[in-house]
């Protein structure tokens, strides 16, 4: 059968990647988490103190991105790939609220989206992958077969990740959440370069009131009629 590109954009924290994942294990073809790419650059800043107190030495981040290996590796346990910077698993650490704070102004940064955006187009080459993000639609694969566009209101995406960080035992404030959350959304939305936008030929998925598998039928049902189109 004929592989297509699929391409799910939207907002942070609407279950994108669970969902993207879900389908691909479903079909067969190859997740890709263009966020954790952005965010294991967000890390390896950090941890070269490449950021402090919220500033960002952006000439020195510059000349370090060549220093920035990004690879994933499929983990059969959690059935999705895990996240590796320089051959190290680091899927744990670029989940941490302290990340998430700091990810934003970093994906703003024109050097670092060029970069990422060659790597992600290098790895859909062939077709056979499901990519989730902000700008997949519009600037990684803008001929994709399937765009989907993901939408959920900013309480119920910060409820889920409060529940999400609680589960790992991390100690979170639901205010600070959601305060994440939304501006997460404006700087994303808001960006000079490649903003989060809905792509004029992208389906629309408000997951708000929608059970996992209610979920999942619909994008059955999108990833087989995209399969007929095409
Ligand atoms: O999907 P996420 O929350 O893991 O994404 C982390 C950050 O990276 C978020 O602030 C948006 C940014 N991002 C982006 O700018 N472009 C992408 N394709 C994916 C994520």
């Amino acid at each position: 059968m004929k592989k297509i590109t699929i391409a799910i954009d939207g907002y942070s924290s609407c279950g994108k990647s669970t969902m993207a994942k879900d389908l691909a294990r479903e079909i067969g073809y190859v997740y890709v988490d263009s966020g954790a790419m952005y965010r294991t650059v967000t890390l390896y800043a950090l941890d070269n103190h490449i950021i402090q107190d919220g500033h960002i030495d952006e000439e020195r981040l510059k000349q370090e991105m060549k220093n920035i290996e990004i690879s994933f590796q499929f983990n059969p346990e959690r059935g999705r790939p895990d996240t590796y910077l320089n051959g190290t698993r680091v899927e744990d650490r670029i989940r941490t609220l302290e990340v998430s704070n700091h990810v934003s102004p970093i994906a703003a940064l024109g050097f670092v989206r060029e970069e990422m955006v060659r790597q992600q187009q290098r790895m859909g080459q062939q077709g056979g992958i499901i990519m989730d993000g902000r700008d997949i639609g519009t600037t990684v694969f803008p001929n994709a077969e399937l765009k989907i566009f993901v939408t959920a209101s900013a309480e119920i995406r910060a409820q889920r990740r409060f529940d999400e960080l609680t589960a790992k035992g991390e100690q979170c404030d639901m205010q600070e959440i959601l305060r994440n959350v939304e501006e997460r959304d404006y700087i994303d939305t808001h960006r000079d370069i490649s903003p989060l936008r809905q792509a004029d030929d992208a389906l629309v998925l408000d997951n708000s009131h929608l059970t996992i598998e209610e979920q999942k039928q619909w994008l059955i049902r999108a990833y087989e009629h995209a399969i007929h189109n095409s």
